[in-house]
């Protein structure tokens, strides 16, 4: 599916690339011009989604990859079936930090699965749904690093993967990028986040006609 009448957001880069700060700055956006976008993330964007986020990034110890792809799978198949699909078929415009690029990136470059396998998964899950724009926020990892540490919150279990491994995914995101240019809008993630901002919205903008 792409959106029956709404507009699927979907934001992806590295951690530290700053996608939690752009989905908040297109929300507010949105929100001036009197829409009221429905803004989620995964893993973790319904209650389900909650609890399997809490194993994926905290559980102690090794997960092995397939249960990890599988419990992002888990995740993503409630998430669109309960809250992203409702919400579009509603007509409303959905912000989404994170979907199934995530998992190509993470469990198949980073986990090093096959990346078609771990997408097909992802497709089968979400009932084949791809959303309408797909903002990549491209940055180094070693400057994404930087951000992260200057934050001070103690690391989750991707964010504490070596730089290689967060290397492999960025090339991973940007290959898919390359893929599928219609969908995706990649952007610098170095520049100013009110300049990120603004390209996005221009894009946004056109996309709502
Ligand atoms: P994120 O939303 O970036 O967490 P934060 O609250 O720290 O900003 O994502 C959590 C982590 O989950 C991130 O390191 C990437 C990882 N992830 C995957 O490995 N596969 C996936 O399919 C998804 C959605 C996320």
């Amino acid at each position: 599916m792409s959106a029956a009448r709404g507009l699927w957001i979907t934001i992806e880069g590295g951690d530290g690339s700053g996608k939690t700060t752009q989905a908040a700055l297109l929300e507010d956006w949105l929100r001036a011009q009197g829409r009221e976008p429905l803004r989620t993330r995964e893993p973790g964007g319904s209650e389900v989604g909650v609890l399997i986020r809490d194993i994926v990034l905290h559980h102690r110890g090794d997960i092995a990859p397939r249960a990890e792809a599988l419990l992002y799978a888990a995740d993503r198949a409630h998430h669109v079936a309960t809250v992203v699909r409702p919400a579009l078929d509603r007509g409303d415009v959905v912000i989404q930090d994170r979907y199934l690029d995530s998992s190509v990136a993470y469990q198949g470059a980073g986990r090093v699965l096959d990346a078609d396998q771990v997408r097909d998964l992802s497709l089968w899950a979400a009932e084949g749904a791809l959303p309408d724009l797909t903002v990549l926020l491209d940055l180094d990892p070693a400057a994404a690093r930087r951000r992260l540490d200057s934050a001070d919150k103690p690391f989750d279990r991707l964010e504490a993967e070596q730089e290689e491994f967060h290397q492999r995914v960025r090339d991973a995101f940007l290959g898919l990028a390359a893929a599928e240019p219609e969908r995706f809008l990649v952007i610098d993630a170095a520049r100013d986040p009110h300049a990120i901002a603004a390209e996005v919205r221009a894009k946004v903008t056109a996309l709502l006609g």
